[in-house]
């Protein structure tokens, strides 16, 4: 085992624990706590927390520092997959090789633990107890705002529904997926920047690069493993693009150009942290990680 396996198990132990701390316990009066937990708590594979860790490694901050934006992330990231699932949406019974929430707790239940999601991960970053100036605080709350709603994943969801049974082009399918998958984890990398009182616009601008990459790769990687790998293994359910027509890099450029436009932007993300040097070993780690993954 080497040194970034340790790491990471360490870290996605450490993730998983925050999280359940910071869930609304389960209640007897509403089914919606115990549809949260489940939701949350259903083994992901914790990428976008792993990536604010290591960029805290990068710039050297605490983890105590960006314990509120894992959270915030993971909840909101947790929330877009039970609505994604809908049958308003993409219609899957699958999730993290579980009954997808509607399917487990019905559709008003996923419609609330969206929404609840969604303001639990407000109170997160706004929270007094959140160790960061109040000045970054603020610029924090206001880049994740814009990264999950008009400019940012809600369009990209938007977008993905438009693009449904359309031949589009390769920049609009780009657009989409920046939007889609992109401005979250580009916004988790940013934020913990943020959260740093000594932060420099040379390495803003470096992370900035490095997690637009790394999202556009994320989201290739998600459109061929969808053709690629099987139930089992991707613990959704494979062909799902197909069967709805969905204008994915997989359907505009097949199979083996959008590995290559995937190494692509693997190259252009660690070309980006290589100015940080041995400081970004967890960085270059993470795109090796998300470019090999297997579901
Ligand atoms: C799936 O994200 C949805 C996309 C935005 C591509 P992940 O592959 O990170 O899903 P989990 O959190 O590990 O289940
Ligand atoms: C999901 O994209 C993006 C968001 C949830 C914001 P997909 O629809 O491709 O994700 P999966 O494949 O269902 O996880
Ligand atoms: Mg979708
Ligand atoms: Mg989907
Ligand atoms: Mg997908």
């Amino acid at each position: 085992m080497n040194n970034f396996h340790e790491w990471l198990s360490q870290k996605q132990a450490f993730v998983e624990s925050l999280l359940e701390k910071n869930l609304p316990r389960v209640s007897h009066e509403t089914q919606l706590n115990e549809a949260i937990r489940y939701s949350v708590l259903n083994g992901g594979k914790r990428m976008r927390s792993l990536l604010i860790l290591a960029t805290a490694e990068t710039i050297e901050i605490p983890s105590i520092a960006i314990e509120n934006i894992i959270c915030a992330v993971e909840f909101i990231h947790a929330y877009s997959l039970v609505h994604d699932d809908m049958p308003c949406m993409d219609n899957d019974d699958l999730r993290r090789g579980k009954l997808s929430c509607h399917k487990k707790f019905g559709e008003s239940t996923a419609l609330l633990v969206g929404d609840t999601l969604q303001s639990i991960a407000f109170s997160c970053l706004s929270s007094p107890f959140f160790q960061v100036n109040p000045d970054n605080q603020l610029k924090i709350i206001h880049t994740f705002s814009n990264a999950i709603g008009i400019e940012g994943m809600a369009k990209g969801q938007a977008l993905d529904i438009e693009h449904t049974n359309k031949k589009i082009s390769l920049d609009e399918l780009k657009t989409m997926h920046q939007y889609k998958t992109g401005a979250l984890i580009n916004a988790a990398c940013l934020m913990t920047v943020l959260a740093s009182n000594g932060y420099d616009k040379n390495m803003l601008d470096r992370i900035d690069t490095y997690s637009k990459s790394i999202g556009l790769m994320f989201q290739i990687q998600d459109d061929i493993l969808d053709k690629e790998a099987n139930q089992e293994t991707l613990g959704k359910t494979p062909g799902k693009d197909e069967q709805y027509n969905k204008s994915t890099f997989v359907s505009l450029l097949g199979i083996s150009k959008s590995k290559e436009l995937a190494a692509t932007y693997y190259e252009e993300a660690l070309a980006a942290i290589k100015p940080f040097g041995n400081k970004a070993y967890y960085l270059a780690s993470m795109a090796e990680l998300m470019m090999a993954r297997s579901h």
